[in-house]
């Protein structure tokens, strides 16, 4: 397929780009295109072929739903139905706090949303992104976008326009090339079908920020989740995902115990001939001039710089070549609990105590 590659000023997109981009989604096209927490690929969700092209584009397993963007509510209400009076209010006073920007709320869906969004489940995840281009573009569209993250299953989420162009160049019909995601990781999902609304995946609003506007919010528990599950409340759970295809291992414990665990078993990789690289933050990166890359996080006490950072820093790792990668589970506080949830997953759900 010949992919076109369209350049869009992030801070003013150009309204006749925009409206390009539109029209090929709403034909039944395949646009990438940046939000503010991943780049997605977008498919009209209206359009069953459409959508199925999504899967096959990423090589997506068939069970794992796709999230609906929307740029109001009356498209919210066109694609999803509330169960009762108690759950559209929510849903609106969280609109209210959290959109646009980065919370997908999953409620029923309408049968004009075809299952191959939602996988054969009677419920769809809605959202309304705020990026500038994301925004213009779904308004343009005049259809809701179904849209996953705009990699390969199984890489990490593109977090820039270079990330989109490695893995769906030649397999979509336009990549947009609107700069860098200023999140860095996916949106939260919560579950507003649950008794209380549920955190499904960890992402920039926080289970407390979410608790503040509902009075209450659940979480999924992902660190004691099996990522092997077979049945998990969202399908996307189940799979090793954002990986490197290096094998990474994370260690927890305090600062010293971790370092001084990892040097040992990066001496004992080196001397065995491999590869290594550390991810580690700015203030611990410097114990680790052996390794053969080095990538940083960010400062110790940031955790949006770590989101920024920890999808790109996994493609550098594969860029580079490297065997292993060794790294530090971080205390999973605000937006680290999704940095260290998407950590998690790409080691492969273990996580390592240092060695005393
Ligand atoms: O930030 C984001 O959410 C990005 C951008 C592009 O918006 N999109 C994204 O989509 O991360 P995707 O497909 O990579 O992840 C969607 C997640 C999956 O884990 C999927 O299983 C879950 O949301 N999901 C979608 N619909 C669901 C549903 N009806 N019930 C439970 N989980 C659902
Ligand atoms: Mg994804």
């Amino acid at each position: 397929m010949k992919t076109e590659i369209i350049r869009i000023d992030p801070g003013q997109p150009e309204q006749y780009k925009l409206d390009y981009c539109g029209a090929v989604l709403r034909y039944g096209g395949l646009v990438a295109f940046p939000t503010e927490t991943v780049y997605g690929l977008g498919a009209s969700a209206f359009s069953d072929r459409a959508v199925k092209g999504v899967f096959e584009a990423k090589g997506r397993p068939a069970d794992n739903p796709l999230i609906v963007h929307v740029a109001d509510y009356a498209a919210a209400e066109a694609a999803g139905r509330f169960t009762g009076r108690r759950q559209r209010e929510l849903f609106y006073a969280l609109g209210a706090e959290f959109w646009p920007g980065p919370l997908t709320m999953i409620i029923k869906k309408r049968r004009i949303i075809p299952d191959s969004v939602s996988c054969g489940l009677d419920t769809v995840g809605i959202r309304m992104p705020s990026n500038r281009i994301a925004a213009g573009l779904i308004r343009a569209a005049r259809v809701p976008v179904a849209a996953p993250s705009a990699n390969s299953s199984g890489r990490p989420s593109p977090t820039c326009f270079e990330h989109v162009l490695e893995d769906m160049y030649g397999k979509v019909d336009v990549i947009i090339d609107g700069g860098e995601c200023s999140v860095g990781v996916e949106s939260t999902v919560l579950d507003l079908n649950s008794e209380e609304p549920t955190v499904l995946r960890p992402g920039a609003v926080t289970r407390e920020e979410i608790a503040r506007v509902a009075g209450e919010c659940g979480e999924y528990g992902w660190f004691t989740a099996d990522v092997n599950i077979d049945k998990p409340r969202s399908p996307g759970m189940k799979y090793r995902h954002y990986a490197p295809k290096a094998r990474m291992l994370m260690f927890s414990g305090a600062p010293e115990a971790v370092r001084r665990t990892i040097l040992s078993r990066l001496r004992t990789e080196k001397s065995a001939g491999k590869r290594v690289g550390v991810l580690e933050t700015e203030e611990q990166i410097c114990y680790y001039n052996e390794a053969d890359i080095l990538l940083s996080l960010g400062p110790e006490n940031a955790p949006e710089a770590h989101a920024q950072a920890l999808f790109g820093a996994l493609r550098e790792f594969d860029a580079a070549g490297v065997d292993v990668i060794f790294a530090r589970a971080l205390k999973a506080e605000g937006v680290d609990d999704a940095v260290m949830n998407r950590m998690f997953r790409a080691a492969g759900g273990t996580v390592l105590p240092a060695e005393q």
